[in-house]
């Protein structure tokens, strides 16, 4: 498996199993299936709902011998409603311990909005704090701390737009190696992918196949289907692949690493298998066209009457 290399030697695989979504009855299942297929890289996040039963998994993973701790990359997301700096350890003490690690790889921001302890949604405009009031740079200090203690290897954001990630490197003591956001054919963010490959900060790309098993609540009703996009199409057929490997390849040849959900093994294993593909230039020209700036995860859930986000400051477009 392709790898991306970070400064201090570590590697992580270009391809990791999704869990957004993944259902707690599931999710046990479709982790082991992936690690006994090969895969080496999984990415959690506390608001997931589900990392208890991806722990087992691992867990037991482990104990068999199926694969050791250090050839897994496990990655994981700290909450909005833990940006004070006094609960960011709490954050990833928790995942530790609903995953069943001692550490974990990769520590991300999971977005640039904060939220008070312990609110959820509905959200009012009571419930969540402005980048002002408690700014990123300090949850990032917090987030340092993480590493010093051995907590884990690496940290970095997500959703960050270029002048967010821009700003947090200018102040940054350990500098974020990773930005996670969403990222496809019709959500190319060719310029962030620039600015990151020139800072030496790596992106993955989440929703790839355009996560279609949202909750209708986070839909839009003309919603285009990328794994129906007839290009896309063209391209599996030419090479008697499937359109999600297309898609999971395109990611991987932009050299972006890329987070594929399944809780289905068929499709699990199909999803790893893309690595074997080889797009040609023209086929990764007419996926470059199909651009449209269509983002399937809008963030228009931290938008209330009256709050501190909008969509304009917190993509900064
Ligand atoms: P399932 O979990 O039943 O396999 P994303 O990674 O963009 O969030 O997309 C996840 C959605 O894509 C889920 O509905 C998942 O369903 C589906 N999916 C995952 N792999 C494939 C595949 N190889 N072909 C078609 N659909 C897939």
């Amino acid at each position: 498996m392709q790898t991306l290399r970070y400064p201090n030697g570590d590697t992580m695989p270009m391809i990791g199993l999704g869990t957004w979504k993944s259902a707690p009855g599931e999710v046990y299942e479709a982790v082991k299936a992936a690690i006994a297929l090969g895969y080496r890289h999984i990415d959690c996040a506390l608001i997931y709902g589900n990392e208890t039963e991806i722990g087992r998994a691992l867990s037991e993973s482990l104990q068999s011998g199926v694969v050791t701790r250090d050839e897994l990359w496990i990655t994981s997301k700290l909450w909005n409603d833990s940006h004070a700096p006094k609960d960011v350890e709490a954050g990833l003490k928790q995942t530790l311990t609903d995953l069943q690690l001692d550490y974990l790889d990769l520590y991300l921001m999971h977005w640039p909005v904060a939220i008070k302890k312990g609110e959820g949604f509905p959200l009012t405009k009571e419930k969540l704090i402005g980048l002002e009031e408690l700014p990123i740079a300090t949850t990032w200090q917090a987030m340092e701390s993480l590493v010093q203690a051995g907590l884990t290897r690496h940290i970095g954001v997500s959703n960050f737009s270029i002048a967010k990630l821009r700003s947090l490197l200018d102040t940054a003591t350990i500098r974020p190696v990773m930005n996670q956001v969403e990222l496809h054919p019709y959500l190319q963010q060719t310029e962030l992918l620039e600015f990151a490959q020139a800072q030496n900060v790596f992106l993955t790309g989440y929703s790839p196949l355009g996560s279609s098993d949202r909750p209708a609540s986070l839909k839009a009703k003309d919603e285009p289907v990328l794994l129906e996009d007839p290009t896309i199409v063209e391209i599996a057929d030419r090479h008697q692949a499937t359109p999600a490997q297309v898609l999971i390849r395109w990611a991987m040849q932009r050299g972006t690493a890329v987070i594929p959900k399944s809780v289905n093994p068929a499709r699990i294993e199909q999803n790893l298998a893309a690595a074997q593909l080889t797009l040609t230039d023209e086929d990764m020209a007419a996926i470059a066209a199909l651009d449209r700036h269509r983002r399937y995860v809008d963030g228009s859930i931290w938008v209330v009457e009256d709050g501190p986000y909008t969509l304009a400051n917190l993509w900064d477009e």
